[in-house]
């Protein structure tokens, strides 16, 4: 691909797509591991594997394999019929999570609308329905109307109202707020364990209690959103059960297919018993490609001793990280878990995520003053310093530029 053709995709790109997106100039042409490379052969250290989903790299080779052998055999049936993968890939999430079914679907919006309709559905089959939703301050659950409802920022928000209405927030550490906003007509209460688009703050244990102390006492449900911070993400199977959470519905997504579009909503047998044929459904959800690539993560995850590295690294990022707050003053806090981190300034992070990328590092910045990392799960701690040392040169140089 020669300059004049990326300057080609870009302005096609401002003509024919909807202009959601204020996306990075850069035009990648192919990955390994945890690298990316531009055309003019250019590397980038990735430490956000694509908002957290390409967990075994870029270009896995067995991931390769299983995809290439699977659209030879068969991509797509729907699901008007059976297929055998489904049931594998089901069975392996309830061992991970503690929850009895799944309902595939292709992305974390789609799995917290399942949750959500669930929730419900769970109260209309006892005949005295329920409608609310109670929800945390700087959550996002994702950008469907039903998700979106759930979701905090009202800029995301404000330009589709009206959402659906019965969603109470509260404080996203405030347990005594919600003990009282969770009452005999909540459906069910939604947090993500770790915030992630908020700034990545896992919820303290103050208020995981306070939430299961309210479900018990009102029977609301309890929907986990594990999209971002569940599946190995954190060296655990799900960070829910590290707050001593005990969820009736599960959201599941992003390093589910390794990069391959799949997510899943978890449900406990007392929910998943009030579902009925023709509920729900989705064209895709789960179908031979999806699955076949999540068969391949969950066994690298379980069988390949990757849940264990991801924890390895968590600790070795942990020091790294605190080594560089206690050096750099423009470094308030560092909050996160395994592999799911966020560094937060004194300033807006844009910049330095800007000048990260400069240098050839990806980042991202989330809740503005945050740079969030979510590395592909096979990372080595040589490249992990090897990114945060760019980090740090560029936190520098945006810090210098700042001052003259
Ligand atoms: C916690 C959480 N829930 C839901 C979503 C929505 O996922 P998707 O973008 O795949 O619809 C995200 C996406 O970032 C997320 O972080």
């Amino acid at each position: 691909m020669t300059t004049t053709s990326i300057t080609n995709v870009i302005a096609a790109e401002a003509r024919n797509v909807l202009q959601v997106y204020r996306r990075g100039q850069i035009v990648f042409e192919r990955g390994s591991g945890t690298r990316l490379y531009t055309h003019e052969g250019r590397s980038y250290i990735d430490l956000i594997s694509g908002v957290g989903v390409a967990a075994l790299g870029h270009a896995h080779p067995g991931l390769a394999d299983a995809i290439g052998a699977q659209a030879r055999e068969l991509l797509h049936t729907s699901n008007l019929f059976f297929h055998p993968l489904q049931a594998e890939v089901a069975a392996r999430l309830s061992a991970l999570t503690g929850l009895d079914r799944a309902f595939f679907c292709n992305s974390g919006t789609e799995a917290v609308e399942a949750c959500l309709k669930f929730a419900r559905r769970y109260w209309h089959a006892q005949g005295s329905p329920r409608g609310k939703f109670v929800a945390l301050e700087h959550a996002f659950h994702g950008r469907t109307m039903g998700s979106l409802s759930v979701t905090w920022d009202d800029q995301y928000r404000a330009p589709f109202q009206p959402l659906i209405g019965d969603v109470t927030f509260v404080g996203a550490d405030d347990p005594a707020g919600l003990l009282a906003a969770v009452t005999g007509q909540t459906a069910a209460v939604i947090a993500e364990p770790i915030q992630g688009e908020g700034g990545v703050r896992p919820l303290s244990l103050e208020m995981a209690a306070a939430i299961t102390a309210s479900c018990r006492a009102t029977g609301a449900l309890l929907i986990a959103d594990e999209v971002q911070c569940g599946l190995g993400r954190t060296g655990r199977p799900v960070y829910s059960a590290a707050l001593g959470l005990k969820p009736d519905l599960m959201a599941l997504g992003k390093s589910l297919g390794a990069g391959v579009p799949i997510a899943a909503a978890m449900f406990s047998e007392k929910v998943a018993a009030k579902a009925a044929f023709g509920d729900h459904g989705s064209t895709y959800g789960g179908n031979l490609l999806a699955c076949r690539a999540a068969l391949v993560f969950l066994t690298e995850l379980t069988e390949s001793g990757l849940m264990s590295h991801v924890a390895d690294m968590g600790r070795h990022a942990e020091g790294r990280l605190k080594a560089l707050a206690a050096r750099q003053p423009a470094v308030k806090d560092v909050r996160g878990a395994g592999l799911m981190w966020g560094i937060e300034l004194d300033r807006p992070a844009a910049d330095v995520v800007q000048a990260a990328l400069d240098r050839g590092l990806l980042v991202n910045r989330t809740a503005d003053t945050v740079i969030r990392l979510l590395p592909a799960y096979i990372i080595t701690a040589e490249e992990f310093d090897a990114g945060i040392d760019i980090l740090e040169d560029a936190l520098a140089a945006v810090i210098e530029g700042a001052q003259k």
